[in-house]
């Protein structure tokens, strides 16, 4: 019998497809701030939870763009997660540069003023979190910013235990297609994450088949 291939399996696919399957993420809205310009966001998805104690993320950020110097000279900016509603803003903000517009402006986006930095909170966010960079490399004409946790916030009632309520309506984002020929720009996709599609699902039996002093140290 003949070993089936890696193409038995799966259709090969390009190294820019590859973003879809990883899939969906919540892309972040980066809210920073200009001491006399004011506010701005960026659509973000190089972002990432990168350690404990203290609780920390990093964001990925292009030298290129306004955000960059924004948070190069301030050392703060909030992590903004998007609802459905905010659809459009992170389209906007992920294409046009704040140097050329006013995006919260023009969106007509309410803020509200951060608890612990200088920096402005999205009011129709399903959250928002506030950091302080601590840390910061360079690669490839990008910096990656360590911000540490200030303070975070949740829509109220939005937190079930540890679990957010699909009810807040996160915008789990599919990624973007030209889905018309005759289209102007990219469609954006996302799913629509119904509630009553929300599992648990116990651990407990996979738990139980390792060996027993493996299964004690799991679970010590
Ligand atoms: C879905 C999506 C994700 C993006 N993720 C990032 C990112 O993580 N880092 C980055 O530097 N730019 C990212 N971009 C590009 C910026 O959002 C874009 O260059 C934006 O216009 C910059 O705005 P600014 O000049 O006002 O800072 C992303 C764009 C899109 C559409």
């Amino acid at each position: 019998m003949t070993q089936p291939t890696v193409d038995d399996h799966f259709d090969e696919i390009g190294e820019y497809d590859s973003k879809a399957i990883f899939k969906p993420t919540v892309p972040a809205l980066v809210v920073s701030k200009h001491e006399d310009e004011g506010p701005n966001i960026m659509t973000a998805s190089w972002w990432m939870l990168a350690g404990y104690n203290p609780f920390r993320y990093l964001l990925a950020v292009s030298q290129k763009i306004y955000t960059h110097d924004l948070i190069e000279e301030s050392g703060e900016f909030v992590l903004a997660a998007p609802s459905t509603e905010l659809i459009d803003a992170v389209t906007l903000a992920g294409m046009v540069s704040g140097r050329d517009i006013d995006k919260i402006d023009h969106l007509d986006l309410e803020t509200v003023p951060g608890k612990s930095v200088d920096v402005p909170l999205l009011a129709d966010a399903v959250g928002n979190i506030e950091l302080s960079v601590m840390d910061s490399f360079e690669f490839e004409n990008t910096t990656y910013f360590f911000g540490s946790v200030e303070s975070a916030f949740v829509s109220k009632g939005a937190l079930d235990g540890r679990i957010l309520s699909l009810d807040a309506d996160i915008l789990a984002y599919m990624g973007s297609d030209w889905a018309e020929e005759d289209a102007q720009s990219k469609h954006r996709f996302y799913a629509d994450l119904d509630p009553e599609n929300l599992e648990s699902f116990p651990g407990d039996e996979i738990i139980e088949s390792l060996p027993p002093e493996l299964r004690e140290q799991v679970t010590d």
